[in-house]
């Protein structure tokens, strides 16, 4: 039909000249509205003879469809281009998904430092027995020393272990030296916890092997793993102490400002020299291999980085504090 024909044009031309949302609607109801163009010409459908209606129906029906597709890809056009884009540099918005515990994301970091020192990354046992944690480890059954380690048993006279040191004689027989190697573990102690001790806490553990270690070498490989992990000359000063394992034994105290300004010194590194027996032990003849070995308290490593006053709160599980990470 000609009318059908110009009336689409028509159409065609008016929808290209349209510029906002609110001129689809007003084109939509015009043409297909209730009172719309279209409607009015399915009604004079009726006033034609029987023989026309079905081959003008099927044409208004296709023009209906038409207008329809038209319309709608108008509307979608119009919505897309009013997005506002913004700038497409900001930073994301952080998604509200957890993340690691900081004792966590903190020991992958001084895990990183470590290899970049070439050492070797050994995951400690949690529960051991007597002769890899203390046996091993020059304390003799009954000797004093024991008493430094107030541990939990069980029946069967295991214990959950109070230092990753119990690792030491499985390093010493399974490795050839020279070796390196850290082992991060978790430790449970017998505790009286105040905001500096915790009954559960973590250590890594560090074993370095070889025909010259020395003292002069410990020392070096803690500071350079200190200043690394704090990222600046954090003053630092080494004593002497005891411990049956090593001889010498020694300690690394770094310092801890406090809020009020005052300066105070933080045990953080137990060290020594690997005492001979406990290399006779695992078979390693002390008069050709030497070594030095330490443990860093990694909960206490975390709270000088972030300036935490109260070790408990790494177990409490309160999300105010677990989120500030
Ligand atoms: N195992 C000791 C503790 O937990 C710390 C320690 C001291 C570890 C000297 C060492 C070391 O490897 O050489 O108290």
């Amino acid at each position: 039909m000609k009318e059908l024909e110009t009336l689409k044009k028509e159409f065609e031309t008016n929808i290209k000249e349209i510029k906002t949302e609110r001129e689809v609607d007003d084109i939509y109801l015009k043409y297909l509205g209730k009172r719309g163009i279209v409607n009015k010409l399915l009604a004079k459908l009726a006033t034609l003879p029987s023989g026309d209606k079905k081959v003008a129906g099927t044409e208004i029906n296709n023009l209906k469809k038409g207008i329809q597709r038209l319309i709608e890809n108008k509307k979608l056009l119009l919505t897309t281009e009013n997005i506002e884009i913004g700038d497409l540099t900001l930073p994301g918005i952080k998604p509200q998904i957890g993340h690691t515990h900081p004792i966590t994301q903190m020991k992958k970091y001084a895990e990183d430092i470590f290899l970049t020192m070439g050492f070797e990354v050994v995951d400690s046992v949690e529960v051991d027995n007597d002769f890899n944690h203390f046996e091993t480890l020059n304390f003799p059954k009954g000797h004093p020393a024991r008493d430094m380690w107030d541990t939990f048993w069980t029946k069967e006279y295991l214990l959950p272990i109070a230092h990753t040191s119990t690792m030491q004689h499985r390093l010493l027989k399974t490795r050839k030296p020279p070796f390196r190697a850290i082992i991060p573990g978790k430790c449970f102690r017998h505790e009286a916890t105040d905001t500096v001790h915790e009954h559960t806490f973590y250590q890594i553990e560090g074993m370095y092997v070889s025909k010259t270690a020395s003292l002069a070498e410990l020392i070096g490989v803690l500071e350079s793993f200190v200043y690394t992990y704090y990222g600046y000359k954090i003053p630092y000063k080494i004593q002497p102490t005891y411990f049956p394992f090593v001889e010498p034994g020694l300690e690394m105290l770094v310092e801890h400002k406090l809020k009020n300004g005052q300066k105070k010194w933080l045990e953080l590194i137990p060290a020594g020299m690997i005492h001979p027996n406990v290399f006779k032990m695992a078979g390693v003849d002390p008069n050709i291999y030497k070594g030095f070995a330490w443990a860093i308290g990694l909960d206490r490593l975390v709270m000088l980085k972030y300036g935490i006053s109260d070790i408990r709160d790494f177990h409490k599980g309160d999300l105010r504090f677990l989120q500030q990470f």
